[in-house]
């Protein structure tokens, strides 16, 4: 195949056309331009990957660099060139990545995530108990999703969740695609000197909670981190840790009503659920636009040369809904046994948080569906006012009647 030297011009992010598909040109370049050079929003270019195979490979291969201080390294939002320059380990390549991650891999294992179950339980009856005390309409996203998403990651990381107006407000700007660079560098050091306070408490009166921990554990001089590298990957870890999450939850509950058939399954037969959840993970792919990488040598994919230092954009939902992996992608079906999506991306990177995000989505749906049998959302589908242009996608809002 030729080498093509002109980006296109289309609007990148593509925006969906239907709420929950990804937009449908990805399925014309997944099947004639797989490896294909866009412009970015930012500036520069990058190439988009759409088939499942290439994205895996993008994704496990130490010729793709996840690196963000290399010079190219694609930022899709204004300012996030800022957050590469000091990047957190999700920007990082092994080893210096392993370094980071191992501090953490305990802490999200399967087995000590199922010991929150209880803990997520409480939580979730708590915010039903409340929901079903006002009057419909009531915004699902303010009252269930995003509490429930960031009292857990909160109470994970000994995080004061009477501050979460705070920082879901500045988290927000840094993953929103509409804010501008000003705005973005305001809200990070808004958040930055709000970590740094808290590390302080920590250090003064540490309490049973992860942030305590690896202060107690990593911090210079006992350990090996420096203040500012905790400071991001806390940072990191309560900004990765309930914006996903909420979204899945939200837009989720979206498409199982959207589903009935499904939904009735999943009702008449529990032991569905995990299956429901993983389905749901690929069929949204909100994470669509999170894996970008640079490339660290000359190389080739699917038939197109990538050059040294050029940006690529693995796209999940893409990879997700490649027929020739989940045959009628459209199809959501919670039998169809999809725990091989990328919802969670692949390889070295691959969620560090997704027990925990499995365990809140299946504790959310079940409890929602069995204490409010009538749920509805109470807005034309078509209308929600959907996250289009931002890296994670979601919706903003979400009135729900029963
Ligand atoms: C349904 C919810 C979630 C989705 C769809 C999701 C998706 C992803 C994806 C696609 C990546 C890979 C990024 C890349 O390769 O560049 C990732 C990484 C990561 N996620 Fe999640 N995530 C979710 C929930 C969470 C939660 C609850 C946490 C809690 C702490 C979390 C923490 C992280 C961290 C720390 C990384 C970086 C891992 C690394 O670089 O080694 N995520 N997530």
């Amino acid at each position: 195949m030729s080498r093509i030297t002109t980006p296109d011009h289309r609007n990148f992010p593509i925006p969906r056309q239907c709420p929950f598909a990804p937009p449908l040109e990805y399925d014309r370049l997944r099947a004639a331009e797989p490896v294909s050079r866009v412009q970015l929003p930012t500036g520069g270019t990058a190439w988009l990957v759409t088939r499942y195979d290439d994205v895996r490979t993008v994704l496990s291969s130490p010729v793709f660099s996840a690196d963000g201080t290399r010079p190219g390294f694609p930022a899709l939002v204004p300012g996030a060139a800022q957050i590469l320059q000091r990047p957190p380990f999700i920007r990082m390549d092994p080893p210096q990545h392993s370094f980071y991650r191992r501090m953490l891999i305990q802490d999200f294992t399967a087995k000590r995530i199922k010991t929150m179950r209880p803990g997520i339980q409480a939580t979730v009856d708590r915010l039903l108990d409340d929901l079903l005390t006002r009057t419909p309409p009531v915004d699902l996203v303010d009252a269930f999703a995003l509490p429930l998403s960031s009292l857990v990651i909160c109470q994970l990381l000994g995080v004061p969740y009477d501050d979460h107006e705070f920082f879901q407000g500045r988290s927000k700007i840094t993953v929103s695609g509409a804010s501008t660079a000003e705005q973005f560098a305001a809200a990070l050091g808004e958040l930055r000197a709000y970590m740094d306070g808290l590390i302080t408490r920590k250090q003064q009166g540490p309490g049973d909670d992860l942030m305590s921990k690896l202060v107690a554990e990593q911090l210079e001089p006992a350990g090996e981190l420096r203040r500012d590298e905790l400071l991001m990957m806390c940072l990191m870890l309560l900004n990765a840790g309930h914006e996903t999450t909420a979204n899945m939850i939200s837009l989720g509950t979206v498409a199982l009503l959207e589903h009935p058939d499904q939904l009735a399954a999943l009702r008449s037969d529990p032991e569905l659920l995990p299956g429901a959840v993983e389905e749901l993970l690929r069929y949204l792919s909100i994470a669509d636009l999170v894996t970008t990488r640079i490339a660290a040598e000359d190389t080739e994919l699917s038939g197109t040369p990538i050059r040294v230092g050029e940006g690529v954009i693995a796209l999940l939902a893409a990879a997700d809904w490649d027929p020739a992996v989940f045959p009628e992608p459209e199809r959501f079906d919670v039998r169809r046994g999809s725990r091989h999506h990328v919802g969670f991306g692949y390889g070295v990177h691959q969620c560090l948080g997704q027990n925990l995000a499995r365990l809140e989505l299946e504790i959310a749906f079940s409890s929602l569906f069995a204490r409010i049998p009538t749920l509805q959302v109470a807005a034309p589908v078509d209308e929600l006012p959907y996250k289009h242009g931002g890296i994670v996608y979601g919706v903003h809002e979400l009135p729900v009647t029963w």
